[in-house]
């Protein structure tokens, strides 16, 4: 038997630009997901027939990673689906961690590589930042060169993604979820299609990761003012590539009117979450939930994937 259990993740800055070369920030955050694997009679999820339409990333996993017995698979989430938070990459690293512990294989490196793979080849693209965030916990950098904290290294077809553990100060971060269902590949491809179409759109994925880095260098020193603003103004980038939606913009201008350092959509967008930083973290939530959203008060989990046998 085999149980993992696996954080979070929220993009701080660098969505959709990490897809065009530009540097990424995420952070892990203490919402978790638990999945056990054991061999048995009959390959099962929560007592019900593995399928590969309500278990989309679980049987891919498994079905590229284990020649062994069926397996019965428990899963516990407290992360919501579709929300932008990771639930997909954290369900995909959690089962990884177990079958590569069932096969006394496990490594960090080896579950971001892995679960990289199973996201990739399921979702028809992406980048390795969220699996490597629920891998790794606490702060993580991607980047297209190797730079301090260097952790591994990620490639797919032209490629290279440079990992990267940075140190991260405590900090209150308010997620909002707008409880409109976030379609990554979807809006991958909406944006996709505007920076092939725009020489407009490609200059401001670069400004994207001009943000990245401000940001990098404000959490460095515990800049909440700097990070705030890269934020916001990384926010405003996202709307003109097509990535926001009016629930969104509604819990961002809440949360910055309840005076949050800064606030943008978080992971895909096109709904899903936002996210505030702030340190009145019950203020900035009771503005996000009258202006009709769920608030969640979270902070960094430090600890990333960790397996029991
Ligand atoms: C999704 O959480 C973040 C995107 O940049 C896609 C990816 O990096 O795979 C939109």
């Amino acid at each position: 038997m085999a149980v993992a259990s696996v954080p979070g993740k929220i993009i701080l800055l660098g969505e959709h630009g990490v897809l065009y070369g530009q540097p990424c920030l995420s952070v892990a955050i203490d919402l978790r997901v638990g999945v056990e694997m054991q061999e048995g009679s009959a390959a099962t999820v929560n007592g019900r027939p593995l399928d590969s339409r309500r278990h989309t990333y679980i049987k891919h996993a498994i079905d590229k990673y284990w020649q062994g017995e069926p397996l019965e698979v428990v899963t516990y989430s407290k992360i919501p689906s579709a929300s932008g938070l990771g639930s997909s990459a954290a369900i995909t690293t959690a089962s990884v961690a177990c079958l590569l512990t069932l096969q006394q294989s496990f490594s960090p490196e080896e579950v971001a590589q892995r679960a990289f793979a199973v996201e990739y080849e399921v979702q028809r693209g992406g980048s390795p930042n969220d699996t490597s965030a629920c891998t790794q916990g606490s702060a993580i950098v991607l980047a297209r060169e190797k730079r301090d904290h260097f952790i591994w290294k990620i490639s797919r077809k032209d490629r290279t993604w440079y990992v990267h553990s940075i140190p991260a100060p405590e900090m209150d971060i308010v997620v909002g979820v707008t409880g409109v269902k976030s379609k990554t590949p979807q809006l991958v491809k909406k944006v996709r299609r505007f920076v092939n179409y725009s020489g407009f759109a490609r200059e401001l994925t670069q400004d994207i990761g001009g943000w990245v880095e401000e940001g990098i260098a404000a959490l460095a020193h515990s800049d909440f003012v700097s990070l705030g603003e890269a934020m916001t103004e990384s926010q405003k980038i996202l709307h003109t590539l097509g990535a926001s939606s009016p629930e969104l913009e509604k819990l961002i201008q809440a949360s910055l009117r309840a005076g949050a350092y800064g606030a943008k959509l978080t992971g895909a967008g096109g709904g899903g979450s936002m996210i505030a930083l702030t340190d009145e973290p019950e203020k900035v939530a009771i503005a996000i939930e009258k202006a009709g959203g769920k608030a969640l008060v979270t902070s960094i989990s430090r600890e990333g994937t960790k397996v029991w046998v």
